[in-house]
């Protein structure tokens, strides 16, 4: 094999959730895995952004398959399994990308917006990596298993993120006991951590005026040592590599893609104050 077909996904399957051609991550990851070679189901509950993100896969000359799947649903996730045995008949990659959030401040969270993120998040990411585990054991070839998590499983974001980030803390530990759990398998379970990438969810904040928009950028970014927001293609690079066989020793990891953002302590600055 040469150095160029570390990244080749040609015949493998793929299914993205999430993965609406809205501009976001899972959009950016099911173009990036195509673009590899990999087929693709996407999902989400934009039934038309999946078809359009199914008909650019198909003009790269890779199959793709869109359906709706509301991954807060378990009998949808069970339906778009379904459709991915009938459509394209075998799973390699599983990417993990919905993640929702409600913004509240912990002591105003009821418990039914606490419920709906956990299900969407955490029982989403549960019933979709068992369905496409339960298929990559049968097949006994391994697998790869992505799970968009985000810096905020790791540090504390504030601003009304308590129970998003709960539940991106509960994705990190999935992601490490999984790995463990389907070594055997050769099914690798790995998760990114994005910091913040200009996404349609993003550019929603820099909406909201309880975030004071216009100085939000410069808060976000005195937290990123190289000095810019993402873009969804940063992700959709660390999924490809995670997906592959470059990745075919890193398991159980957790890969931040975020300027340096978790490298960098509160009390820590990019430049020299002298520099500066
Ligand atoms: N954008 C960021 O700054 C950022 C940072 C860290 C982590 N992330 C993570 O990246 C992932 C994608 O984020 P994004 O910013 O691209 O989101 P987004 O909101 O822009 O897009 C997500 C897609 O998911 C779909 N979707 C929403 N709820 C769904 C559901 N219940 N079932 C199926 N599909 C659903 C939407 O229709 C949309 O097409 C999430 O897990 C998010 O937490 C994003």
């Amino acid at each position: 094999m040469s150095n160029n077909d570390w990244f080749d996904l040609s015949g493998r399957v793929a299914v993205v959730t999430g993965g609406g051609a809205n501009g976001g991550n899972g959009h950016a990851i099911a173009l990036g895995l195509a673009r590899h070679g990999a087929d693709v189901l996407v999902s989400d509950v934009d039934v038309p952004g999946a078809e359009q993100t199914a008909r650019e896969i198909r003009d790269l000359g890779r199959r793709a398959v869109a359906c709706r799947c509301d991954v807060g649903v378990p009998d949808e996730i069970a339906a778009m399994f379904s459709l991915l045995d009938r459509e394209l008949g075998a799973i390699d990659v599983l990417i993990n990308n919905v993640g929702i959030g409600h913004r509240s401040r912990p002591e105003d969270l009821s418990l039914a917006d606490w419920q709906r993120v956990v299900r969407v998040n955490l029982d989403g990411t549960f019933l979709c990596s068992m369905e496409a585990g339960r298929r990559m054991i049968r097949q006994g070839r391994g697998g790869s298993i992505v799970n968009i998590s985000s810096i905020a499983g790791s540090s504390a974001l504030g601003r009304g993120n308590f129970v998003y980030s709960v539940t991106k803390g509960g994705i990190n530990q999935f992601t490490r006991e999984l790995a463990v759990e389907w070594s055997p398998h050769r099914i690798r379970v790995n998760a990114i951590q994005p910091a913040q990438i200009l996404t349609p969810a993003l550019k929603a904040m820099f909406a909201d005026p309880r975030l004071d928009p216009s100085r939000l950028r410069d808060r976000l970014l005195t937290g990123i040592p190289l000095a810019r927001l993402g873009e969804p293609d940063d992700v959709a690079k660390a999924a490809v590599f995670l997906a592959s066989d470059a990745a075919a020793f890193v398991t159980g990891h957790l890969l931040p893609v975020d300027g340096g953002n978790l490298a960098l302590n509160a009390g820590g600055s990019r430049v020299w104050p002298s520099d500066s």
